[in-house]
């Protein structure tokens, strides 16, 4: 009697695990929409094929795109990330690609032995300015190709895709951890909706960030302790 009691439990929790394991991107899909539709959070949307170059600063071997998700909802400064689906690895960025779309580029990239095939790879496309190579995955990745250049690149892609932050994404420059290069970058990170005011700058990149006013209808900033000159930026 006792065991057959225990059997019965222990199918129950068997189906209430099988209802999760198949039902839970049901979950997150609803959740989706649910941002979408109260018109506060923007749905964002997975860019296949494509990177976010220089902003990475972390990077993590992770099984399933949604467990890189979580860990860019856990640092504060991320705004993006950017998931290799064949290799597995979860990269976080400090910026979107509309603060910096000249780094937004095609990933092409190729399983390869060695260093030195890649150099070769480098060598056979017109548009490749230069090449790393991962000796932990074994990855060729080619610096400088865009999509438009090579489209038979993208392709060959392994499945990189781009992904703005869904929830929780601080506008940059609005916290100093986060602090934005100019006025600009903001404006260009946030939207032509961005209003002037007070925001975390750090313009010659020294790590220091500074409480400073932009006006965003010209995208200069006002401060008599910066500089002039810097205002170009
Ligand atoms: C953002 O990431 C880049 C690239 O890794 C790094 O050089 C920079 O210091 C980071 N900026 C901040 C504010 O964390
Ligand atoms: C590629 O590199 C060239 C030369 O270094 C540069 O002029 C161009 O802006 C770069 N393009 C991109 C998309 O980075």
């Amino acid at each position: 009697m006792a065991s057959s009691g225990t059997k019965q439990i222990q199918h129950k929790q068997r189906s209430m695990w099988w209802l999760f394991r198949h039902f839970r991107f049901v979950f997150l899909a609803s959740t989706m929409e649910f941002f979408t539709a109260n018109g506060q959070c923007r749905a964002e949307v997975n860019i296949q094929g494509m990177t976010l170059k220089r902003s990475v600063f972390k990077r993590w071997s992770l099984a399933a795109p949604h467990l890189c998700d979580v860990k860019c909802g856990q640092e504060i400064t991320c705004q993006s990330y950017n998931y290799n689906r064949k290799y597995q690895i979860c990269e976080l960025n400090n910026r979107s690609k509309e603060a910096r779309p000249e780094n937004f580029l095609s990933a092409p990239a190729w399983s390869l032995a060695a260093p030195h095939l890649c150099d070769v790879k480098c060598g056979q496309e017109i548009t490749c300015q230069s090449n790393n190579y991962n000796r932990k995955y074994k990855i060729c990745e080619l610096n400088n190709c865009t999509k438009e250049a090579r489209p038979e690149n993208f392709l060959s892609a392994p499945a990189w895709f781009y992904i703005r932050r869904l929830k929780g994404r601080p506008p940059l420059g609005s916290i100093p951890e986060l602090p934005a290069l100019s006025c600009h970058e903001i404006k260009a990170s946030d939207g032509k909706h961005t209003i002037s005011g007070k925001y975390w700058l750090d313009p010659t990149r020294k790590g220091k960030a500074k409480l400073i006013y932009c006006n965003m209808v010209n995208e200069v900033w006002i401060s008599s302790s910066v500089d002039a000159s810097l205002k170009l930026l």
